[in-house]
């Protein structure tokens, strides 16, 4: 929390009593609505403290996709997202329509399959999918989940679903999507910047693609990252390659190390345009009108079942899962 408030985060802070709000915000959000949050964290830890909230509204700063996810895991609750407009490009590269066309001609052709989504994608999507996962658990779901003798249809992140199926040797077919912000991170600029920081260590995410991954000293989601750079006691340049305003949470945790962003090959600075659509005047707005508001979509019933299970620990009641693929196969 800065130690002198600007007008808007001092207004925000009152209304936050004022509505009985929780603010939960993404590693991806601007540094100056971090530092207003109460909760920050990744998908998978913000998915879970959603859960935990007992104030009676959420303001969410991050995409919708993760608005909705609280929604679900938490439906008593009034859920504000800033910006109704944030989005994400690997919500938009599955639209669920495909999907189940998709799903129903691998039936046809004799697979015997389950499916696997990123948390990164509409309900309809999560609603037509056997497990829900995020970066941070992706790995133990696919390993440990999805029984064996079932191929893996895993949507809609062909980076990430290509490291998974590396890391656990699964029958994966993917889908053909990606995060606008990790796939276009530059490998020669990252190659140029190992050269004039030979000590300095890689960090990626997941979500970039292989030519990335390939020269990381450490692949892991925003949470792990966190982990991974406190485990270095003395100071280390870290080269980062996901969103920039990760480095706001590493700097404020490990100022002793140095964190330079690896840039994409159209811009310096990798931000996610559907995260910067939250501004502090957004927050603020919107516990003062309250809304936009995510409201319960038909979808989310189904969706919320496959969510419990895939990513709370023990899972909420839900329908237990059973051997048989549950879409018919
Ligand atoms: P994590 O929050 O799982 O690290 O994923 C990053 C991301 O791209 C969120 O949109
Ligand atoms: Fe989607 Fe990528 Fe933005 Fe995350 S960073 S919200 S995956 S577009």
């Amino acid at each position: 929390m800065p130690a002198i408030l600007d007008d808007i985060s001092a207004e925000i802070l009152d209304l936050k009593k004022k509505i009985g709000a929780t603010i939960l915000a993404h590693y991806y959000q601007e540094g100056e609505i971090q530092a207003l949050a109460d909760i920050t964290g990744d998908s998978l830890k913000l998915a879970r403290e959603a859960t935990k909230v007992d104030s009676p509204v959420i303001v969410f700063c991050g995409v919708l996709f993760m608005a909705e996810t609280a929604k679900m895991l938490n439906p008593a609750k009034k859920v504000l997202l800033p910006d109704l407009q944030a989005g994400c490009s690997l919500v938009d590269a599955c639209p669920a329509d495909k999907l189940e066309r998709y799903q129903e001609r691998l039936r046809a052709n004799g697979h015997k399959f389950q499916t696997v989504c990123y948390i990164n994608s509409s309900a309809k999507v999560k609603a037509l999918s056997d497990w829900v996962v995020t970066s941070g658990n992706a790995e133990d779901v696919v390993r440990n989940k999805v029984p064996q003798g079932y191929e893996i249809l895993f949507v809609p992140d062909k980076h990430l679903g290509a490291y998974i199926k590396d890391v656990t040797g699964r029958d994966m077919i993917l889908w053909d999507g990606s995060c606008m912000v990790h796939e276009i991170f530059s490998l020669g600029d990252l190659l140029k910047m190992k050269k004039q920081h030979p000590a300095a260590k890689t960090i990626a995410h997941p979500e970039c693609p292989a030519n990335i991954l390939g020269h990381a000293d450490f692949t892991g989601g925003t949470e792990a990252m966190i982990k991974h750079v406190g485990s270095f006691t003395a100071p280390t340049e870290f080269l980062v390659a996901t969103e920039a305003n990760m480095m706001w949470e590493l700097q404020r945790r490990f100022p002793q190390h140095t964190y330079l962003g690896v840039p994409g090959v159209s811009c310096s600075c990798n931000k996610c345009p559907h995260m910067a659509r939250n501004t502090l005047e957004k927050v603020r707005d919107c516990m003062k009108f309250g809304k936009p508001e995510v409201l319960w979509q038909p979808e989310f019933d189904k969706a919320k079942e496959v969510l419990a299970r895939s990513l709370l620990n023990p899972p909420v009641a839900v329908t237990p899962v059973v051997e048989d693929h549950p879409h018919g196969d």
